[in-house]
């Protein structure tokens, strides 16, 4: 039964000082979304008892700071809770900034077809319905409609895994912002955009909007790492559905995912770019949405590079593997979201210093990038050359790293020809982190983040160690694997990562449509199509895993779960890009001369300095 409308109920997470005083927050200070529906669900007994959920409709103040929740305040309000309006409004309530407070479904597929044919600056999209699909392409989009996650009847994301004989889906039938990017793009890229605006949406209403920093509360702007949609019983028949996200208070390891938010806002670009419906990022509680996350990573802490610190575990790689720090996958993506941003933040006079904060950070974040964690064999062996306890601002050895750490695996496996070569993991004080970690290389090709001579050098590699980094199925996570006391020591001797298993150098076929993608990027398809086509022979009869273990990927993971969303999305994704190109280049970046232009600094033998142009010019040719 499909209720006539949804009351969305936007909660703030409070701090214990805050919710003590108010005893309908004691039980758990936690914020959902919800509407009404008119049937039961079989576990709501058990929902209501973990949590004790408040109307909107309260006149409790709310205590959010941030500067660019003052937009939203200059909007027209209204406090009315339920009402007959779209998705599309905004209000604030009692002068208070608040998230959109009143949703309601949206009336058949009238917005898609507004959004895909409505605007000039859309994608052509023309040649793609000719595109006929196979069997397999049928099964994995049967498979993927199936595993549409719907919260007031409105398909609102998909869920991370659907096995129909998995009696113990732990977490994995929630939507995970990052797993939902390859069901984003799929449906977006076969024209169906209602399901990626309501996620981009809702997802933003479950944005934190409270800056806590005990509780294990998480930080104002910060993106869940997933949500569920959860069912609680009313009075008589009736029972409302709500959106209940997680942070990273119930993930393993408790870690919160710092990727969230920065696939939120590629998304949101990828968004308008696929269907020329620019109208969403404009809006002013997005714009709000996109700022509070910028905010978030570009805010000062103790730290002396451009790259954002972390904790371990807070990307797709969400357990302890040794990645804390300033890990590439995070830096890469961090990289895609500022250039993002950039382009979507709605220019003013309000909106000037965030904008210029944000051409600043890239510009020096692909500076130290580009220096400091590129590796090819001639690099390698300056490292292993190193002089150590350089003080002064002419280090040669900036970051004071001990030869002995170039291991005897990546002098034997770097290969001869300067033409290749990669970004290392991690960079930290007297440590380099060698191993190939896939997601960050490949996200530095599509967002530019690396020069376009290294990027290339990136797929260069992927070729020339096709058998270490793809072997039976695309791709390993990162390469190598720990081993022996490494792994008891880095992982914590984790039973799920042991060597070639899962995040520790396993096979994950979400990984192809970013590797498509950067194939595209540099003209190198056909490496693409080869993967593709590897891929295509194992993932149906495999009944599409999570990911493969072994040096080579040739065995289902150890512990995979099976019908992975993402498995199946990122295959289809990588199908459509390739049926596309054109569409394809709409989703990656291309060197930026005014980036590198306005090179912010560079540590020189004068202390610090502003970049000459022709210094950060000649970035773009090593
Ligand atoms: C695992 C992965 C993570 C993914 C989640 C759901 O925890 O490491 O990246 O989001 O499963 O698929």
């Amino acid at each position: 039964m499909i209720p006539s409308q949804c009351i969305l109920r936007a909660f703030t997470r409070i701090s214990p000082s805050k919710y003590i005083r108010d005893t309908a927050f004691r039980s758990y200070p936690s914020r959902f979304s919800s509407c009404i529906n008119q049937y039961r669900n079989a576990d709501s007994d058990r929902i209501i008892k973990l949590r004790n959920v408040v109307p909107f409709c309260t006149d409790r103040q709310s205590s959010v700071t941030a500067q660019v929740v003052s937009e939203a305040r200059s909007l027209s309000a209204s406090t009315t809770c339920a009402n007959d309006r779209t998705l599309d409004q905004i209000y604030t309530k009692n002068g208070l900034n608040v998230k959109p407070l009143v949703v309601e479904r949206l009336k058949g597929h009238e917005k898609d077809e507004e959004v895909v044919n409505g605007d000039d600056k859309s994608v052509n999209r023309d040649g793609f319905e000719g595109v006929k699909s196979n069997d397999l392409e049928e099964e994995a989009w049967r498979l993927l409609r199936d595993s549409v996650v719907t919260y007031c009847d409105s398909p609102v994301g998909t869920v991370a895994a659907k096995d129909p004989t998995d009696t113990m889906p732990s977490n994995y039938d929630q939507v995970f912002i990052r797993d939902f990017v390859p069901s984003a793009l799929a449906f977006l890229l076969k024209g169906e955009s209602e399901i990626v605006r309501n996620f981009l949406l809702h997802t933003l209403q479950l944005q934190s909007w409270e800056k806590t920093v005990d509780c294990y509360s998480p930080g104002q702007g910060l993106m869940p790492a997933s949500f569920k949609v959860r069912t609680l019983p009313l009075e008589e028949d009736k029972f409302e559905e709500v959106l209940d996200p997680d942070f990273g208070e119930a993930a393993i390891g408790r870690v919160a995912p710092v990727d969230s938010g920065l696939w939120w806002i590629i998304l949101l670009r990828a968004y308008g770019k696929i269907t020329g419906d620019y109208s969403l990022q404009e809006r002013i509680d997005v714009q709000t949405g996109i700022k509070m996350i910028a905010n978030l990573c570009l805010a000062d802490g103790f730290d002396m590079f451009p790259t954002l610190l972390v904790t371990d575990g807070s990307c797709m790689i969400d357990r302890r593997m040794g990645i804390h720090g300033h890990p590439l996958e995070i830096q890469a993506l961090f990289y895609s979201a500022l250039r993002s941003s950039r382009e979507m933040i709605t220019v003013n006079d309000s909106s000037k210093n965030i904008i210029k904060t944000i051409s600043n950070r890239l510009s020096a974040l692909s500076f130290h990038i580009r220096e400091n964690y590129w590796v090819d064999k001639n690099k390698i062996n300056e490292i292993y050359r190193y002089k150590t306890e350089e003080y002064s601002m002419d280090a040669t050895n900036k970051f004071n790293i001990y030869p002995e750490q170039v291991s005897p695996w990546l002098m034997d496996w770097v290969p001869e020809s300067p033409d290749s070569g990669f970004l290392i993991g991690n960079l930290q004080p007297a440590h380099m982190d060698f191993r190939f970690f896939t997601l960050g290389n490949l996200w530095s090709i599509i967002s530019s983040l690396g020069t376009p001579k290294q990027n290339q050098a990136i797929l260069n590699l992927i070729e020339e160690k096709w058998n270490d980094l793809v072997g039976h199925m695309p791709l390993k996570i990162c390469y190598p694997a720990l081993e022996s006391s490494e792994w008891h020591i880095i992982t914590g001797s984790d039973p799920k990562n042991t060597p070639w298993s899962y995040h520790n150098g396993g096979s994950w076929p979400t990984l192809l449509w970013q590797f498509t993608l950067a194939c595209i990027k540099m003209g190198r398809s056909e490496l693409a199509e080869k993967a593709v086509t590897m891929a295509e022979k194992r993932l149906q009869a495999d009944r599409w895993p999570e990911y493969y273990d072994t040096r080579d990927g040739k065995f289902i993971g150890k512990q995979s779960r099976l019908y992975q969303t993402w498995t199946i999305a990122g295959f289809l994704t990588s199908k459509q890009l390739l049926q596309n190109p054109e569409i394809a280049s709409s989703l990656f970046w291309e060197e930026d001369l005014e980036l590198l232009e306005s090179c912010v600094c560079v540590l020189t033998k004068s202390g610090r300095k502003k970049c000459s142009r022709a210094a950060a010019k000649s970035q773009i040719l090593i």
